[in-house]
């Protein structure tokens, strides 16, 4: 299928753009559907590698990308990736924040670090790059961001992170309040909710919750949970995101869309471990 080109001449700033392991993940692939359709990418993210890589498979398709190193949760360091996509591409027409962390445990077994640095991580995140993104789209008289949430943040889904569902709930309301404020400045903010998605980083992190705690099992356990009985991929949602970032969305602001195979309709959700 031959690609749209809703964003040529445009800019796309990314964070979170590389992939915790092979394959792809949401950030990356959505920092490649930009490029497709015509964006100039500023790819950001924690690790070298993994900005590069994105960088070198934008360019390997003939699009237009520059890669930065930068913490999403350090004040300075998203100050500069921000001013490197104005020195680079002179404007920031989407911000797209797609990092974010989970750590196991309820109330009881999570410890103030963990929470603090998982509401750090999924929440400062969306403060401090909006922070230095709004005034540059203020100027510009136009922009607009997609903030990454989860379907975490409205359900139980059985797997125990008290902290995700939390730091994704305020992912959700601090995107409606930025496009309230934001509205008559010809700036747009949305979220989107992923249900569960076939992303690298899921066999890391979350294996352990399921089955016989291995990569396959859980696969199967989470497709078992969707009523489509897939799971999504990270296409799914780079795909809603263009939607959304785009022209085509121009009347829609403040909205959380879910792209979840009709997860977060259904009564059941049970698998994993926790009880
Ligand atoms: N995979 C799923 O099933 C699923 C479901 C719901 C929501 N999500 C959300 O999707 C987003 C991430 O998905 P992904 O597959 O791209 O994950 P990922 O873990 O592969 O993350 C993408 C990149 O973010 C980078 N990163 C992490 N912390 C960073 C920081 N502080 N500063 C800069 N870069 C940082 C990592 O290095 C990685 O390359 C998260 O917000 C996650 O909560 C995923």
């Amino acid at each position: 299928m031959t690609e749209q080109r809703r964003y040529e001449g445009r800019t796309a700033l990314v964070f979170g753009a590389g992939s915790d392991g092979e394959g792809w993940s949401n950030g990356k692939a959505a920092a490649v559907q930009y490029a497709r359709e015509g964006a100039n990418v500023l790819a950001v993210d924690m690790r070298r590698s993994a900005a590069e890589e994105t960088r070198e498979i934008i360019a390997g398709e003939g699009g237009t990308c520059i890669a930065v190193v930068a913490n999403a949760i350090d004040g300075s360091e998203v100050q500069s990736a921000v001013q490197g996509c104005l020195d680079g591409f002179g404007a920031i027409d989407v911000l797209h924040n797609n990092v974010g962390i989970g750590e196991m445990g309820g109330p009881v077994e999570t410890s103030l670090e963990s929470w603090n640095r998982v509401l750090d991580v999924n929440m400062k995140s969306v403060l401090l790059t909006t922070k230095y993104v709004l005034p540059v789209m203020e100027r510009q008289g136009k922009g607009a961001i997609v903030n990454i949430s989860s379907i975490a943040a409205i359900r139980w889904s059985g797997v125990s992170y008290v902290g995700y569902y939390a730091s994704k709930a305020g992912v959700n309301q601090m995107s409606r309040v930025i496009a309230g404020q934001y509205a008559a400045k010809g700036i747009r903010c949305n979220a989107i909710m992923p249900g569960l998605i076939d992303t690298p980083q899921t066999y890391k992190n979350l294996a352990d919750q399921y089955g016989d705690g291995g990569g396959a099992s859980m696969a199967e356990a989470r497709r078992q949970q969707v009523p489509m009985k897939k799971l999504g991929s990270a296409w799914d949602i780079a795909k809603a995101a263009a939607f959304l970032n785009s022209d085509e969305a121009k009347f829609i602001t403040g909205t959380v869309l879910t792209v979840d195979g009709g997860m977060s309709c259904s009564m059941v959700a049970p698998p994993p471990k926790a009880a």
